[in-house]
């Protein structure tokens, strides 16, 4: 028995030596496909705890990586997100609107042009374990599970810099945006209201990826003086560490359509955040920019 195990070993071990032989990169071969033998145990195993962990939607249990697929072409110092190319993101309803299709992307793209589905809900949103300016359950309270920890994140380095931030408005429904901008339309106009609230569908809330933040120091208020504080400042310098953007910046009103927003946080992922930031433009810049994206 051991004689012919012996030469059942031998008879590999020769016909490795003549292939390596005959062709060195059947070594190379060989190689990865006993690697890739042991990593597949490996990543069985990282699949089936990520699998576990999904199972559970509380806030701050999720701590998956989000990474996303690096780009082929992707140049020097851009970001490793790869999103959908323009033409795969919407499609024009019989009402010539523009509808939003890739809905679930963390890079979806929600402005004055497009338009998010009327019933679309993200899934898994939970309650941030943050701050809030207000007690008790509510929507409002709610944020994509990414957001939600990045948020978490956020919260735990401004507490270290001693910093009194408080979260105030996260996921709303569409039906809850056109309440909220058809009153503020009743009480100053359309026009006006557009300025700071968006239509019902095209508010970046009903994604689930932006948190409006305060302070006690401006009575829990959205307010611009919101961005004079050294909250405010410190969120406008560190907020993409955590992979946010100030969506609505000072003096980008004409990009984006919006009033200057000191407040409204729109989570992208770190990669995408600190381009955007680096090179301070707008989510509707870094489209055009850096993925070919007509003018928006
Ligand atoms: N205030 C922002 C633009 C919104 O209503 O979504
Ligand atoms: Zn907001």
């Amino acid at each position: 028995m051991q004689k012919r195990i012996l030469l059942i070993c031998s008879i590999i071990v020769g016909m490795i030596i003549i292939l390596t032989v005959a062709n060195p990169k059947s070594l190379m071969v060989i190689t990865t496909m006993a690697q890739e033998y042991v990593n597949g145990y490996v990543n069985d195993d990282s699949r089936a705890s990520d699998k576990n962990n999904s199972q559970n939607n509380k806030p701050g249990d999720n701590k998956q990586e989000i990474t996303t697929p690096k780009d082929k072409n992707q140049k020097d110092g851009q970001p490793q997100d790869n999103p959908l190319a323009f033409e795969n993101t919407t499609t024009i309803h019989k009402n010539g609107k523009q509808i939003i299709t890739n809905t679930d992307s963390l890079l979806v793209l929600v402005n004055k042009k497009r338009n998010l589905p009327a019933d679309y809900v993200p899934g898994k949103l939970v309650i941030p374990n943050v701050s809030f300016s207000f007690p008790g359950e509510h929507q409002k309270k709610y944020l994509r599970s990414e957001a939600a920890q990045a948020l978490e994140e956020l919260f735990q380095a401004a507490k270290k810099e001693k910093l009194d931030l408080l979260a105030t408005s996260g996921y709303r429904s569409y039906q809850r945006q056109k309440a909220i901008f058809d009153a503020k339309a009743k009480a100053i106009g359309v026009e006006g209201a557009n300025r700071t609230s968006a239509y019902p569908g095209q508010s970046e809330h009903q994604t689930g990826l932006a948190m409006d933040l305060t302070s006690t120091k401006v009575s829990g208020q959205l307010v611009e003086k919101f961005g004079e504080l050294k909250e405010g400042k410190w969120l406008k310098e560190n907020a993409h560490k955590f992979g946010f953007i100030i969506r609505y910046p000072k003096g980008k009103e004409t990009v984006t359509g919006y009033n200057y927003e000191p407040w409204h946080l729109r989570f992208v992922g770190k990669e995408t955040a600190e381009y955007i930031f680096t090179k301070g433009i707008t989510l509707e810049e870094y489209f055009v920019q850096v993925h070919d994206y007509p003018q928006i």
